[in-house]
């Protein structure tokens, strides 16, 4: 029996759904038994039956969607797409005496994240996905919160430091990716191991650009 207190318990609906219930605010359905909250359709069930439960029920119970793989992994698209994009545009308006490495470095690091798009996309399908395909889901989904490249190229330092920025979220992004799917999915895991070393990489040049 649950005497009050507050808990809060996970309930698996599908695989990636994941709701929370807080039993303080549902004193009318505390006399369910600890291990019906383990099971979701329990409570729901108990709450329709109970007079007032189902409103009782219904504010506190919300349901969050976890990432699925297949999210994470339009993620990385999304991200991919928009750092190749940026460097590709930054390599063009890279301009001053001492641009020309930059510019370089920036070109090659476009080629970089297109392959790194171009592999997620193969991922996505061979899992049954859909690759999102339009420009502004790219925006929205990416790993990292894009922002304009600047219209003049005279500053290298401000697009050296603004790429440091971008590399290390990848870095992030891919490190979590990894440890996710360590254990359930190999090939998604040295995805993300390869392209975590090319962003280590990446982030490294420019580094040594600053000093
Ligand atoms: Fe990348
Ligand atoms: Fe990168």
């Amino acid at each position: 029996m649950v005497f009050g207190g507050r808990i809060s318990v996970r309930y698996a609906l599908k695989r990636a759904d994941v709701a929370r219930l807080d039993t303080l605010r549902v004193p009318r359905l505390q006399d369910i038994p600890l291990c019906d909250f383990h099971n979701i359709l329990a409570v729901w069930n108990k709450a329709k039956k109970t007079p007032g439960g189902y409103a009782m029920v219904r504010p506190v119970l919300s349901v969050k969607k976890e990432p699925t793989l297949l999210d994470d992994l339009n993620q990385a698209l999304a991200g991919e797409t928009l750092a190749a994009f940026r460097y590709l545009y930054l390599s063009k308006i890279a301009s001053g005496i001492s641009s020309l490495p930059l510019s370089k470095l920036f070109k090659e690091m476009a080629d970089g994240e297109w392959d790194h798009a171009s592999r997620f996309i193969e991922r996505i399908i061979q899992l049954g996905g859909v690759p999102i395909s339009k420009p502004v889901e790219w925006e929205k989904k990416a790993f990292f919160s894009y922002s304009d490249p600047p219209r003049r190229g005279n500053d290298l330092k401000a697009m050296i430091k603004e790429s440091l920025k971008l590399e290390r979220s990848s870095l992030e992004f891919y490190q979590r990716l990894a440890s996710k799917t360590r254990d359930t999915d190999m090939v998604t895991h040295k995805m993300a191991m390869d392209a975590m070393a090319d962003e280590a990489r990446e982030e490294r040049k420019l580094t040594a650009l600053l000093d």
